[in-house]
């Protein structure tokens, strides 16, 4: 038995589809127009986390006059002038809750980090980025795209609010064109509020998906403004294209809409070139063409065929926009008496239900994980994936295009508010020509209502709504009891056969196709194979959990197999996630739902289900067979094969030969004896496949394995690399729990460690952590300038006020010779290797600063923005701290400065260097990821651990396309 089943990334079936614009296109016409440009902004943010209730904490916003009551007022970290360098820098995607402790008062539900009502001091995150434009965009259209935020998120844009949204799950997007300053850094903010809980598992919290800034002339498809549908007519498919254009332009505007399809081998194979159509300034509209493509290459699971719509808009001859479309030519039709059928194809939903958390990273994976994720329930088998319960990233979706994964793509909210219509109206805008959705969902569980007279209003209005914005797909709602979201819904989803009479339902409904939307909900930790209430570890066999209403993955895939008219099922889970750590509660973090661990590491129950679900021979025994202290005692041996007979030998004498029934395993209780259990499987009387687990010795060499040989030197590019111990003969241990610490070098870094254990308290990130303080209550008073080198020597005498007073013109005060600036801190109780920063404005070019009475004025650092002071060795630890600068020369250009600029003159930066990347083997394995950071020399990954010998692995990074 292998550590872990890896399959290696093979080359992507589908390039994307801006490679093929330059070879389709006209290149030289591309690269000098570029009419729409789509840059992704997620690298260098300042992030600080902020306070729920204290205002003065969360750094004075919303505290100054005029703040929400004039445009343009946005105060604290809101305001453009405000100094951000003491907060911590990073890149996107990032989820703060991930870096925070676990604790016992935060919400088990939600993986018990400390984040949330209980803690005001970890729940608010602000992410500033500068972002320089320049001036010859004068006259295009800027807009930045959030692919998600987690949650309740503010945007300001120079000091200006822009808008708020409060799901931590839908995409939005905001024009900022009229408050663009040209030729100069722009400064966007987010404040993102995690306070909230909106689901009932882990969410993380920040900026957790990609960010974009868009450029585009005036005239320009609309935002998320395609339509493509496809029929099948033979070989031929009859592709239609709506386009929705905006005019944002002053005056009328007259342009033509030319398309053009491009296969994934990039060649052109159809197009067509709208009439002249005219459309007044500030209209949008829509346009609808027709084209054939002859012999069209149908998408699906086994072949995810892609092709690419170009969209071309001009204007007399020039191109003004150019928007590109990933579609695939497919059918799907639900049929209520024969379930599911794609391409005229009856396939069984061979599903799982999916949150977005991975170990290590919480919900900020890059897209390469998303990729690997897809890829690892492909390698189970699996042919399908509901996003639960909310709109997915837009890049999942992408993957499962490209690795031919179904998707059932699910609402958050249920309603019918404004609110929740836009929501559910993006998500449809979004997501519709994605050929991997093939179905929507408008909702899961709504308690209040799915069983009454609302439940039956709310789907069917929401359905209306799906229906208008596609015509192409149907829509279900995930239903755990009664009739009432059942009654109207166009495809009928049951939440576990326990809450429902599905037979009794399909009688009376017989025009009501159906699927399992949940189903198998067993619970297992893997690797482990006796339940340990204390260590929080249930036995990894597929054994219902009492009194729970969900069957076993067995029960529940048989009542779907002898159902023709089921359409399938979605297991829950597919992975473990965060959060719901049923049956235990605190101290356990993680649910143990999944097939899968939090790692994407197969569970025995993701052999169970590829036994079903594939056809290539394979055969697999749990448990291990590493039992010292149970010489002679029963174990119970289970055998999982796509086999019809299997034979059980131990120590090469056979335990019995057992017919297999089709989706279902076989068992044998087996007296432990060390040494070695194999199983052949047989077809047809013919060995087909085995599976061995060896007695192994105890660990003495470390491995690492990678997901794949080369990754891109992209800097987002990810390598899963899988950590385990081998003993003397080079066994994997499966019992192995050695502590595992990781260095790197070269051209990569580490961003999370992970190893399944559904109750382990270590860290999965190891990174640098930061506390900002501000230095607060300012005064000032006038200064003898022979004073200066000792500011406070007759501090009685000293006359001060506030330095941001404002005075009418003409009663402003006589300007001193020179003067001193008064402010303090409260020192922050940080334990550990703490080095500490002062950050502040520079007034003029010659300033001193003292701090707790020392001259520190020759310590002082010059960035572009200001002044940084190290303080160590300078500043008490303890109690407050007095900061003084003082100006005794240049006083009228001090002065000025004061009154304009931001009154967070100064902070002070924490920075607690982070410990050793490490993690304990949780039964024989641990996970690294590693990401490219450009460059391609080779990087090393060590791993070490007392008392075992090390491992290496060398990652060549290969050079972005
Ligand atoms: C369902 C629910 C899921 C998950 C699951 C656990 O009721 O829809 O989100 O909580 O139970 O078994």
């Amino acid at each position: 038995m292998g550590l872990v089943q890896w399959s290696l990334r093979s080359v992507m079936a589908a390039a994307m589809c801006v490679l093929f614009a330059v070879e389709a296109g006209n290149a030289a016409e591309l690269t000098a127009q570029l009419p729409r440009e789509r840059i992704n902004i997620d690298k260098d943010w300042r992030f600080a986390l902020g306070h729920a209730q204290d205002a003065k904490k969360d750094f004075g916003y919303g505290t100054a006059a005029f703040f929400f009551g004039k445009a343009g007022y946005g105060d604290g970290p809101a305001s453009a002038k405000f100094d951000d360098r003491a907060w911590r820098k990073l890149d996107l995607p990032h989820d703060w809750a991930v870096e925070l402790p676990f604790d016992r008062r935060a919400s088990t539900n939600h993986g018990s980090h400390a984040v949330g009502a209980a803690f005001p001091e970890n729940s608010i995150g602000w992410y500033r980025k500068r972002i320089f434009i320049p001036e010859s965009d004068k006259g295009r259209r800027i807009a930045v795209e959030f692919d998600g935020v987690y949650r309740n998120s503010t945007v300001w844009f120079n000091g200006h609010y822009i808008g708020t949204e409060h799901s931590g799950y839908s995409s939005f997007r905001y024009d900022l064109t009229d408050y663009v300053l040209y030729g100069k850094p722009n400064l966007l903010v987010v404040r993102a509020d995690a306070s909230v809980e909106e689901g009932w598992f882990y969410e993380g919290a920040g900026i957790y998906r990609h960010v974009w800034l868009t450029k585009t002339n005036p005239l320009h498809v609309a935002h998320w403004g395609t339509y493509v549908a496809s029929a099948v007519d033979g070989a031929n498919a009859t592709v239609t294209v709506r386009t929705s254009v905006d005019n944002e332009d002053q005056s009328a505007q007259n342009f033509t809409i030319e398309q053009q399809i491009v296969d994934a081998e990039g060649h052109a194979v159809a197009d067509a070139t709208g009439p002249s159509q005219s459309l007044e300034a500030g209209l949008s509209s829509d346009y609808e063409q027709s084209l054939t493509i002859a012999d069209a290459k149908l998408w699906s699971i086994d072949t995810p065929n892609l092709y690419c719509l170009i969209t071309t808009i001009r204007s007399g001859v020039t191109p003004v926009d150019r928007y590109q479309t990933n579609f695939g030519v497919r059918t799907v039709r639900w049929d209520p008496a024969t379930g599911f059928w794609l391409n005229g194809q009856n396939i069984k939903i061979k599903g799982t239900n999916n949150h977005q958390d991975h170990a290590g990273v919480g919900v900020a994976l890059p897209d390469g994980l998303q990729e690997y994720r897809l890829r690892r329930l492909k390698a189970m088998g699996s042919n399908a994936y509901r996003t639960a319960h909310h709109p997915p990233t837009p890049e999942l979706l992408d993957a499962a295009d490209r690795l031919g994964m179904l998707v059932l793509d699910e609402n958050r909210l249920m309603g019918t508010t404004p609110e929740i219509k836009d929501q559910l109206t993006g998500l449809i805008r979004r997501d519709r020509n994605h050929p991997s959705v093939v179905i929507w969902s408008v909702g899961n569980e709504e308690w209040a209502l799915e069983g009454n007279d609302m439940g039956a209003r709310f789907t069917k209005l929401m359905q209306d709504i799906v229906r208008k914005l596609d015509s192409t797909r149907r829509a279900t709602v995930a239903v755990s009891g009664g009739l009432g979201s059942l009654s109207t819904t166009d495809v009928a989803g049951f939440n576990y056969r326990g809450q429902h009479d599905i037979d009794g339902f399909h009688r009376a409904h017989p025009d009501t196709p159906a699927v399992m939307t949940e189903e198998g909900s067993t619970a297992a930790s893997r690797g482990s194979y006796v339940t340990d209430n204390k260590a929080m570890h249930i036995a990894a066999y597929d054994m219902p959990m009492p009194p729970r209403y969900s069957a076993t993955l067995q029960q529940g895939w048989n009542a779907v197999v002898d159902r023709p008219w089921m359409s399938g099922m979605f297991v829950w889970a597919g992975f473990d996630y965060r959060g719901e750590t049923t049956p235990f509660g605190w101290p356990a973090v993680s649910s143990q739902f999944g097939v899968l661990d939090t790692t994407g590491a197969f569970k025995d129950n993701a052999y169970l289900v590829k036994s079903w679900w594939t056809d290539a021979p394979m055969v697999h025994i749990l448990p291990h067979w590493n039992w010292p202290k149970r010489i002679g005692q029963t174990i119970p041996v289970w055998v999982y094969a796509n086999a019809d007979e299997v034979e059980l030998f131990l120590n090469g004498a056979s335990l019995g030969r057992q017919q297999m029934k089709p989706n279902s395993h076989l068992e044998w209780q087996v007296a432990y004896h060390p040494g070695t259990l194999l199983a052949k499987g047989y077809r047809a009387g013919r060995e087909i496949a085995s599976d061995r687990v060896d007695t192994t010795g105890p660990e003495k060499t470390l491995t690492l394995q990678a997901d794949h040989d080369a990754a891109v030197s992209d800097g987002n590019d990810v390598t899963v690399v899988a950590v385990g111990a081998l003993d003397s003969e080079g066994r994997h241990v499966p019992t192995a729990n050695d502590d595992v610490s990781f260095a790197i070098s070269g051209p990569a870094r580490i961003i999370g460690v992970g190893n399944g254990d559904p109750a382990s308290h270590e860290a999965d990130r190891f990174v640098d952590s930061f506390a900002v303080v501000q230095v607060g209550g300012w005064q000032m008073a006038p200064l003898d300038p022979r004073n200066a080198s000792r500011p406070l020597a007759n501090k009685a005498k000293l006359k001060w006020s506030n330095p941001f007073q404002w005075y009418p013109p003409g009663t402003e005060p006589p300007t001193p010779p020179a003067f001193v600036l008064r402010g303090s801190f409260a020192a922050m109780k940080i334990s550990g290797k703490v080095q500490r920063k002062l950050f502040l404005l520079q007034l003029t070019e010659r300033q001193r600063v003292f701090v707790a009475g020392k001259d520190l004025t020759n310590r002082v650092m010059r960035d572009d923005q200001g002044l940084s002071v190290p303080l160590d060795g300078a500043a008490p630890s303890k109690g407050a701290t007095d900061v003084l600068i003082v100006i005794s020369s240049d006083v009228d250009t001090a002065l000025k400065a004061l009154k304009s600029i931001d009154p967070n003159l100064a902070s002070v930066q924490y920075r607690t260097p982070a410990s050793a990347w490490k993690r304990h083997l949780f039964n024989g394995y641990a996970q690294v990821l590693v990401q490219t950071t450009g460059g391609t020399e080779p990087a090393t990954l060590t791993a070490m651990s007392p008392g075992l010998i090390p491992a290496q692995l060398m990652l060549q990074p290969v050079a972005a396309r």
